[in-house]
């Protein structure tokens, strides 16, 4: 972070309108992840800012296990395969039109990369996309080392994500869309306050396995979210 970079956090959003979410859907775009890089969020634990070409190799660290993998649609990767990938979510940084995605990465403050570079460790990561700007619908995928689960990181740095979604993106909807199996996804999905929509049966075929896969689809509105927000 430079020093004149003024971090944003969930809870500094201009006050909640409940009733702005029955106009017409319009997405704040176009929308730079430049502007995240100038002013990350900072949450309790975490800072979120988008991912760079150093963080590879944390990455790197969670993308390469089996039990990451399990629900994520990713082939097995090398290191220089998966490098390469970190690489065009990298470049990927501009939300203007259907399919656009930007990838933000989950810093846990105070925990050194094992990489030895003295920075805090990218232990997940959180991904933007625009699912329709015309129904200024967005949708977030998530994932986090298996050595760091199970203690409310995920949510606490999805749901920061989550409120960038609707207060700077100004969505209408955000979902997510999962493996059924997922447990551990959907029940990150319902800490979010999202609903589960429907369950699409034999939805998509994994070729790996060699199985259908059901799809469940969650998602949460725009003055859901605020009213819970306005809830506490
Ligand atoms: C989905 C995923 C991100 C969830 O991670 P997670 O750490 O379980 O999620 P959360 O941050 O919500 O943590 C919840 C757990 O932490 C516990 N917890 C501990 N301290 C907590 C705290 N301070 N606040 C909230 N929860 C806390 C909760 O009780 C809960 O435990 P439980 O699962 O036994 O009920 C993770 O499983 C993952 O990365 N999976 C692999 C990738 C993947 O499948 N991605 C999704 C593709 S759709």
């Amino acid at each position: 972070m430079t020093a004149d970079a003024r971090p944003t956090t969930p809870d500094s959003v201009p006050p909640v309108d409940t009733a702005h979410s029955s106009g017409a859907p319009a997405l704040a775009l176009p929308f730079d992840v430049e502007e995240i890089e100038r002013r990350p969020i900072v949450t309790e634990r975490l800072v979120i800012r988008p991912i760079t070409a150093d963080d590879s190799d944390d990455i790197w660290e969670y993308q390469r296990l089996p039990e990451v993998l399990r629900y994520i649609p990713w082939p097995e990767r090398s290191r220089e395969e998966a490098h390469e990938h970190t690489m065009r979510r990298v470049g990927s940084r501009l939300l203007a039109e259907d399919g656009d995605n930007v990838h933000f990465a989950m810093v846990l403050s105070g925990e050194p990369s094992p990489t030895g570079s003295g920075r805090d460790r990218v232990v997940g990561d959180v991904m933007v996309r625009v699912a329709s700007v015309e129904h200024a619908r967005l949708e977030l995928g998530w994932v986090l080392h298996p050595d760091f689960q199970g203690r409310g990181l995920a949510a606490e740095g999805t749901a920061a994500v989550l409120a960038f979604a609707f207060d700077t993106l100004q969505a209408h909807r955000v979902l997510a869309e999962l493996v059924a199996a997922n447990t551990a996804s959907a029940k990150l999905c319902l800490r979010l306050g999202m609903r589960h929509e429907a369950t699409f049966v034999e939805d998509e075929y994994d070729r790996d396995a060699g199985a259908w896969l059901d799809m469940a689809f969650y998602a949460v509105l725009r003055r859901e979210h605020l009213a819970a927000r306005l809830a506490g």
